[in-house]
């Protein structure tokens, strides 16, 4: 049956190792396991800051993930150079603050095209598919388009902290800007703060292709381990993907 990926993103898993200056536990074991579970990508995120994931990380992922190496990146020439260098699958562009605990907002593409086109092209130009981060506003994802960009991630964050009404008013602007994203041709896939109650209405809609789920998934596998914690989400996709049909 044919499902929407996931992406797991084992940032948290290096975060801990950071944590003690370890060399455990190691996010390249944790990919593994997550690949054997039935993961369809992993991804991580490179930050400027190297807070969690480690050159290193992303170097021996790039020679042992299985499936597909989705890499998170801020457009700044230092990681854009190592990206364009290690050549992973998808190059998802995100807007990074070294103050922040997470990714907070998406990347503003309205405005400033030229420099994201030009880091979009840069990608690219390394063979490497490319895809931005962004809000869930049509302007976002049509400007997106205009950027070359093959894939956009719509984040889901806000709707994630949302309740009640805010939070339905937020899911209807996921769907639009899906439906805006695959009008024009673009892949669509979703993250962010996306767990195994609120991904399921996400999974709803038939424009998303991709989630990346970290934290959830991670925090998970704390108690039931690394395999069920993905193999459960999966399910909990694979649900939604049946309703979706009966519909
Ligand atoms: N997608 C993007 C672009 C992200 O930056 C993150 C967080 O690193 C995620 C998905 C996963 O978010 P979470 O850890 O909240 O599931």
């Amino acid at each position: 049956m044919h499902r929407i990926r996931l992406g797991v993103n084992v940032d948290h898993v290096a975060t801990l190792r950071q944590a003690r200056g370890t060399t455990y536990p190691d996010p390249v074991t944790a990919a593994a396991l997550c690949e054997l579970a039935g993961a369809d990508q992993i991804t991580v995120h490179l930050r400027e800051d190297r807070r969690h994931i480690q050159e290193r990380d992303l170097r021996i992922l790039r020679q042992t993930v299985q499936t597909v190496l989705n890499l998170e990146l801020a457009a700044n020439d230092d990681v854009l150079a190592i990206a364009c260098d290690v050549q992973p699958d998808l190059a998802t562009l995100v807007p990074e603050r070294r103050q922040e605990v997470t990714t907070e907002g998406g990347l503003a593409v309205v405005g400033r095209e030229a420099e994201v086109s030009e880091a979009v092209a840069r990608l690219q130009a390394a063979g490497i598919r490319v895809s931005l981060f962004i809000n869930p506003d049509v302007e976002s994802v049509e400007a997106s388009a205009r950027c070359g960009a093959q894939q956009i991630e719509i984040h889901t964050g806000f709707y994630s902290e949302a309740r009640g009404a805010q939070q339905t008013a937020e899911l209807k602007r996921i769907r639009l800007a899906a439906s805006a994203g695959a009008r024009l041709g673009l892949s669509v896939a979703a993250g962010h703060g996306l767990d195994y109650v609120n991904a399921r209405a996400v999974c709803a809609f038939a424009q998303i292709e991709e989630l990346n789920i970290g934290h959830a998934i991670m925090a998970r596998a704390f108690f039931v381990g690394m395999k069920d914690a993905v193999r459960e989400m999966i399910a909990v996709m694979s649900e939604e993907e049946v309703r979706r049909r009966v519909r």
